[in-house]
């Protein structure tokens, strides 16, 4: 009987597995349709009187000099990593992998008897010769009629490497690697705007995409923020009631509101909960075999 059972389970499965695979399949087909169709805009970067860049993707200072995580590692990341990334198994050419993710790769000496990258110059540098290059046959990335990985780059963007090579082509360690350095405050106009120093990083961006901040909000809503932002939940209608009730001076009844929400149980649960998440602790098997799954150590399942 039970050998029975187990016979029926796997013929559900195989067929509930069919079709989420046909669901996958017919999924990721219309996902890659449109790539052999990219259209991109023509957009020629352009310089402002603020002295900033403006690309499809960022506002760059021209007065600070690129970074490559910020700035340049984006662009390859979407543009290159596919063919030239940290993936060996999609690594092209063929013959002779190229990989733009590490300096290592990027400057080593190619078979052709020259680094891709001349370091400050590049006029020299046959990666941006690729990238400038208006044939279809000879442009990186891939022109879409090559490789249905093929991209057609936003102009702005190629400046922006080509700058980043000007500059020097300075690579630079995973984020996380990197020590934390207390930022000097950004130059902001509107000063009365003002409260605190993450203010000044907050109103410069603002200022340089010419938005304006938006007017202050009411009590009562600024409290329903503040409540869902640090522990997931609305404030009761109690909590409400004292808060616009307190007649002290703003500053004062917000500050102590936040120390009060930071020391709740739930503002706890609620940061737990986002590393749960990443750690994928609620996870379940899932579809045929939704057995049980644990991640937890000390758990045996
Ligand atoms: C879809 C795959 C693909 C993508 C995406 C791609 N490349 Fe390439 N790349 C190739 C292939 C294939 C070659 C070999 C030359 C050829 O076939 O034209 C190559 C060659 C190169 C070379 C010359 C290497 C040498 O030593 O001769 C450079 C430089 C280069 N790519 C830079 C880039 C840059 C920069 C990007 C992104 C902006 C990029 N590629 C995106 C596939 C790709």
């Amino acid at each position: 009987m039970r050998s029975i059972h187990t016979h029926f389970k796997v013929i559900i499965s195989s067929i509930l597995f069919l079709g989420w695979a046909c669901t996958i399949a017919s999924c990721s087909k219309q996902k890659t349709e449109p790539s052999s169709d990219i259209k991109t805009e023509e957009i020629t970067p352009t310089e402002n009187k603020q002295g900033t860049y403006h690309s499809k993707h960022e506002t760059v200072s021209l007065d600070t000099p690129l970074s490559f995580n910020e700035h340049i590692q984006p662009i390859l990341s979407v543009n290159c990593y596919h063919c030239h990334g940290p993936d060996s198994g999609t690594r092209l050419p063929e013959d002779e992998p190229l990989r733009l993710d590490s300096a290592e790769g990027a400057f080593a000496i190619r078979d052709s008897g020259n680094p891709i990258i001349v370091k400050g110059d590049p006029d020299n540098s046959y990666l941006i010769e690729l990238m400038e290059s208006k044939d279809p046959d000879q442009v990186m990335p891939l022109h879409p009629s090559r490789s249905p990985h093929g991209r057609v780059m936003d102009p702005a963007d190629i400046a922006l490497v080509r700058r980043w090579v000007k500059e020097g082509a300075n690579y630079e360690k995973h984020w996380a690697y990197i020590t934390p350095k207390k930022a000097a405050l950004p130059e902001i106009k509107n000063k009365d705007w003002i409260r605190n120093s993450i203010d000044h990083f907050v109103l410069n961006k603002l200022e340089k995409n010419k938005l304006a901040p938006n007017p202050d909000q009411d009590k009562a809503r600024l409290l329903r923020r503040l409540s869902f932002d640090l522990t997931g939940l609305p404030p009761t209608s109690q909590e409400v009631t004292q808060f616009l009730a307190d007649k002290r001076d703003f500053e004062e009844v917000y500050s102590e509101k936040v120390d009060q929400l930071l020391k709740a149980d739930s503002y706890a649960e609620h940061f737990a909960r986002h590393w749960l998440d990443v750690a994928r602790y609620a996870d379940t098997h899932g579809i045929h075999l939704d057995n049980y799954r644990s991640i937890c150590p000390t758990v045996t399942g």
